[in-house]
C-alpha cells in the first residue's frame, strides 16, 4: 500500500492535547498501520534525521536511527542506480517514506503471492509512504539521476532478509539466499555513541543453510 504522508498529516498546533494512540501490538510485532504512523511522525521530525543523512557511491548508506524492543528505524541514503534486489524482511512488517528525491518500488502484481512472474513498479516521490506486510516481496531502487533519502521502520527489528530470483522469469519468486543481520551498529543517537554512518554487518548464507 502506498500513500502520501506529508500533505495528509498536518502538524497539530502547539498546545493541542491528543489521547495516547492505541498501539496495535501482536507479540511485539506492530502492524503496518502503526508503523506507517511511526514513520510518518518521524519524517516530520526533520531535526531528528536530517543531520545523519549520508550517501555513498559504493553502497546504500544505512544509519540505525532508533531502536526499541518492538521496532527499529533505519535512515537510508541512495545514490543513483543503487537498489536492494527483490527481497522480503524475514517476517518483519515494514513501512517507509521517501524523504528526498525519488525511489522506485517493484512489487508482485498479485498481492497475495510472495512473489510472482508479473511485477509492477511504482515511482515514489518525497512524502510518499509504503507499507510492506511480513512475507511480502519487493524491491526498492533509486532509478533517478539524483540522490534520494528514505526512512524505514521494521517490526520486529530487521534481523534477516530473503532474496529472490529475478533474472530468470521461469523461476522468479524462488528465494535464493538469506542475509542474516547480526551485530547491528549502535543507534546513532544512543548513549553508546555509535558512528553516524555505520552499516550493519551482514552475513550471507545460501538458502540451504537458512531456516
Ligand atoms: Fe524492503
Amino acid at each position: 500500500m502506498s500513500l502520501t504522508l506529508f500533505s495528509t498529516h498536518p502538524t497539530p498546533p502547539i498546545g493541542t492535547v491528543h489521547p495516547a494512540p492505541q498501539l496495535r501490538v501482536s507479540a511485539t510485532r506492530l502492524d503496518t498501520a502503526t508503523l506507517l504512523d511511526i514513520v510518518g511522525g518521524l519524517a516530520r521530525a526533520e531535526d531528528l534525521w536530517r543531520p545523519h543523512v549520508v550517501h555513498d557511491t559504493e553502497d546504500r548508506a544505512r544509519v540505525r536511527l532508533l531502536a526499541t524492543a518492538a521496532y527499529e528505524v533505519w535512515l537510508l541514503g541512495w545514490s543513483p542506480s543503487q537498489s536492494v534486489g527483490l527481497h522480503d524482511h524475514g517476517g518483519a512488517n515494514a513501512a517507509f517514506v521517501v524523504l528526498d528525491g525519488t525511489l522506485t518500488e517493484t512489487v508482485a502484481a498479485e498481492p497475495n503471492r510472495r512473489a510472482s512472474t508479473a511485477l509492477v513498479r511504482h515511482v515514489l516521490a518525497a512524502g510518499d509512504a509504503v507499507t510492506v506486510e511480513a512475507g511480502q516481496v519487493h524491491d526498492v531502487a533509486n532509478a533517478s539521476e539524483s540522490l534520494a533519502t528514505s526512512l524505514h521502520v521494521y517490526s520486529k527489528p530487521l534481523r534477516s532478509m530473503g532474496f529472490y530470483e529475478t533474472a530468470r522469469p521461469a523461476v522468479r519468486g524462488h528465494r535464493v539466499r538469506t542475509l542474516w543481520i547480526d551485530d547491528v551498529p549502535p543507534v546513532v543517537n544512543g548513549d553508546d555513541g555509535g558512528p553516524p554512518d555505520a552499516g550493519a554487518n551482514i552475513a550471507t548464507v545460501p538458502r540451504s543453510d537458512s531456516h
